[in-house]
């Protein structure tokens, strides 16, 4: 019996915990589960939505690190985390993706000598200006086991001198939620609500430091927006972070001014995914909603000037436009009028991760 700590603090480790938790419960007879919540994203639209949407239980312990600057979140995780491991003395411990709470935790682990795992290795923006590259980067380096979405992630691994041994491709775990809850998401009443039956609509997600927190960039997207936005209207559901920035540079005007946008409250994980599986198009700075919309062959436009994750663009729908207005009307404009490449969804996007995670972990 394998005891296995799992843990999540922000909203983009929720949809990729959740199969892996699920599938451990059915395999009691080798599996004990521990959730732990570091709690640095906290707000019932960033967390709780998530866990009832996504079937999760309740967190065995909670750390309620909160917000703050980047040592301070880091430090209070591992304050907090270090006392757990100790005292339920796991097997593995398992981290997801790229946030604070994946390095933090996974730092505690190898300076107690005790096993942990990384979901989600190996992806490279290299952009180390990008909080999460630098996570990314230290996570794998002490990490004793990295399972990776695609073949480029190995490469990566490998070329910063990763033995080949501790590296295993076992597709993306993010999509065994999507898969899962495709056609529960089509019990929402999202669309409805927002006025959407029938006409075609854009989504647009922004959340990242580099473009929320320039007040100059900000402005070159919604320069953009003004254009898009007079083809097809955009639903934005908007980070906190990204509120707190168009309210600080005294950007609410002009963006209630745009009559195509529509400003709203972050989305559950079911809400979220009946609004973007139907959208015409995406636009968006996250990483996360790269895959996803490449899992469904939506048209994403990543408004950034790199991406960690080259397969969304290589086989999948994505498109990297950074932030030049100009740049985004045009892909949005062809994107728009259908022209589309041929795509296919990236080896072992299947569903079945969490299980092939799980093996390796009994092997
Ligand atoms: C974090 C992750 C990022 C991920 C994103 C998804 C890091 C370095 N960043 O960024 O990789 O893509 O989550 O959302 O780990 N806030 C709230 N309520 C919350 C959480 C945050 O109001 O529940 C506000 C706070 O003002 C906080 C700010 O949002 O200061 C930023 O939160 P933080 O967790 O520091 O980073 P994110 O931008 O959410």
């Amino acid at each position: 019996m394998l005891k296995i700590i799992n843990v999540v603090g922000a909203r983009p480790n929720f949809m990729k915990v959740a199969p892996i938790v699920a599938a451990m419960k059915q395999r009691a007879g080798s599996f004990d589960p521990l959730l732990i919540h570091t709690g640095q994203h906290y707000d019932a639209a960033m967390s709780e939505a998530f866990f009832r949407d996504l079937d999760l239980p309740k967190p065995d312990t909670y750390l309620g690190v909160g917000s703050g600057s980047h040592a301070a979140q880091t430090a209070a995780v591992m304050e907090r985390f270090e006392p757990v491991v100790l005292q339920a003395k796991p097997d593995w411990v398992l981290v997801v993706g790229d946030v604070n709470s994946t390095l933090a935790c996974a730092l505690v682990c190898v300076k107690l000598g005790v096993k942990v795992a990384h979901v989600e290795a190996g992806l490279r923006s290299r952009d180390r200006t990008m909080p999460e590259e630098i996570n990314r980067l230290l996570t794998d380096q002490i990490a004793d086991l990295l399972f990776t979405t695609c073949e480029d992630a190995d490469r990566n691994l490998l070329d910063e001198g990763i033995p080949i041994e501790r590296i295993r491709f076992v597709g993306n775990v993010m999509i065994d939620s999507l898969n899962k809850n495709l056609e529960r998401a089509r019990q929402s009443q999202i669309k409805e609500q927002l006025g959407l039956n029938g006409g075609g609509y854009a989504v647009m997600t922004l959340h990242r430091p580099s473009n929320v927190d320039h007040q100059e960039t900000f402005q070159r997207i919604l320069q953009a927006l003004e254009r898009i936005t007079a083809e097809v209207p955009v639903i934005f559901p908007a980070h906190p972070r990204t509120r707190k920035t168009i309210a600080e540079f005294g950007l609410s005007e002009r963006i209630e001014g745009m009559k195509g946008l529509r400003l709203i409250d972050p989305l559950g994980y079911l809400d979220f995914l009946a609004l973007y599986s139907s959208a015409r198009l995406v636009l968006t700075d996250s990483g996360g909603i790269q895959e996803e919309t490449t899992a469904l062959g939506i048209p994403c436009l990543t408004l950034r000037e790199n991406t960690e994750r080259p397969i969304t663009v290589e086989l999948g729908t994505n498109t990297i436009v950074g932030t030049d207005p100009r740049r985004i009307i045009e892909a949005a404009a062809a994107a728009l009028n259908g022209k589309a490449r041929p795509r296919s969804v990236p080896p072992l996007w299947d569903g079945k991760t969490a299980g092939r995670i799980l093996d390796e972990l009994v092997r």
